[in-house]
């Protein structure tokens, strides 16, 4: 089986390179392949007739997007399109990963988000995601659409952030009103994995760690595996206003992805996993 893997470098190809690493696998970044380019895109798999693409590649600055929409829509929008386009025309099968951010997170916090839910972002980057699924799911039938949230692994991330401010400080302020599921790159790549092997019907899927907290506790865990004697306040989204707004409720429900028999960890033990193996 021959695997194509674009935006290869980032935080979520390196597991995805990692665990299909039996497979035949091209793995290429914007230097070797850029998915915005079409005529690119369309000689490039025409020539390698891929069985899969792994589209790993995005625009992931959330709040700088805000200022930048036109770059963040031909990366996260045109670029799943072209892919689309040249997975269709050569029978491939098109792997996407996409965001909650395509939701507006005002959901109540008594319930979470499941894959038809009514879709409506509020920041650019959450606009150009939603542009790209439709993309997707307009330019070919062989797709899946993973959305995950709040990633962390081999890349700059939250648990590296605050792994370093609990060295640096004696207390951090942690936004306490927002919540989700954490999603360690390992367990997302895994899911994609078991995906390809087991030949899950196409589709969208909520694709991240199981169970739900929100940023404070999220760190005190954090501290807590990490021996970290930092102290956690708990704040308000309003108290840390960012560029791109937050949203309140980030819970996507996994019933879907485990309806069709694949397991997903809970984000406790993720992050236990991370701590011992990947920032030993
Ligand atoms: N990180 C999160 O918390 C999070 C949450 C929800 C969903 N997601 C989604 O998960 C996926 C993976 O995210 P990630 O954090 O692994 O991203 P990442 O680390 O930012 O990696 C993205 C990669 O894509 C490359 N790239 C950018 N423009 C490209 C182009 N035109 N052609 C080819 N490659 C290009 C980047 O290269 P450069 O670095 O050179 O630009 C980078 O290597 C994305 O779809 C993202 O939207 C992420």
């Amino acid at each position: 089986m021959k695997i194509l893997i674009t935006g290869a470098n980032g935080m979520l190809a390196k597991a995805v390179r990692e665990r299909l690493k039996n497979y035949e696998l091209i793995c290429t970044d914007v230097e070797e392949l850029d998915i915005t380019n079409k005529e690119e895109v369309q000689k490039y798999v025409k020539e390698l007739k891929p069985d899969y693409i792994v589209n790993c590649a995005a625009y992931t600055a959330v709040d700088k997007a805000e200022e930048d929409y036109d770059l963040a829509e031909k990366i996260n929008a045109d670029g799943p399109k072209n892919l689309a386009i040249a997975a269709k025309e050569n029978g491939a099968t098109l792997v996407h990963v996409s965001t909650d951010y395509v939701f507006d997170g005002n959901l109540s916090t008594d319930k979470v988000y499941v894959e038809n839910d009514k879709t409506e972002p509020v920041t650019v980057y959450g606009v150009t995601k939603l542009h790209g699924e439709e993309a997707v799911e307009q330019n070919t039938d062989k797709y899946y659409i993973f959305r995950t949230a709040w990633l962390y692994g081999d890349g700059n991330n939250f648990v590296r952030t605050m792994l370093k401010l609990g060295k640096e400080r004696e207390e951090v302020n942690v936004v306490a009103d927002q919540h989700g599921s954490p999603t360690y790159s390992v367990d997302l790549a895994n899911i994609i994995g078991n995906a390809i092997e087991k030949n899950i019907p196409y589709g969208v899927y909520h694709s991240t760690n199981e169970r739900y907290t929100t940023w404070y506790d999220f760190t005190k865990k954090i501290y807590e595996l990490a021996n970290l004697n930092c102290k956690v306040n708990p704040v308000t989204s309003e108290e840390f206003v960012r560029p791109a707004k937050r949203p309140k409720n980030s819970m996507l429900s996994k019933e879907k992805l485990k309806s069709v028999g694949i397991e997903i960890p809970l984000w406790e033990n993720a992050l236990d996993r991370y701590l011992k193996n990947d920032l030993k």
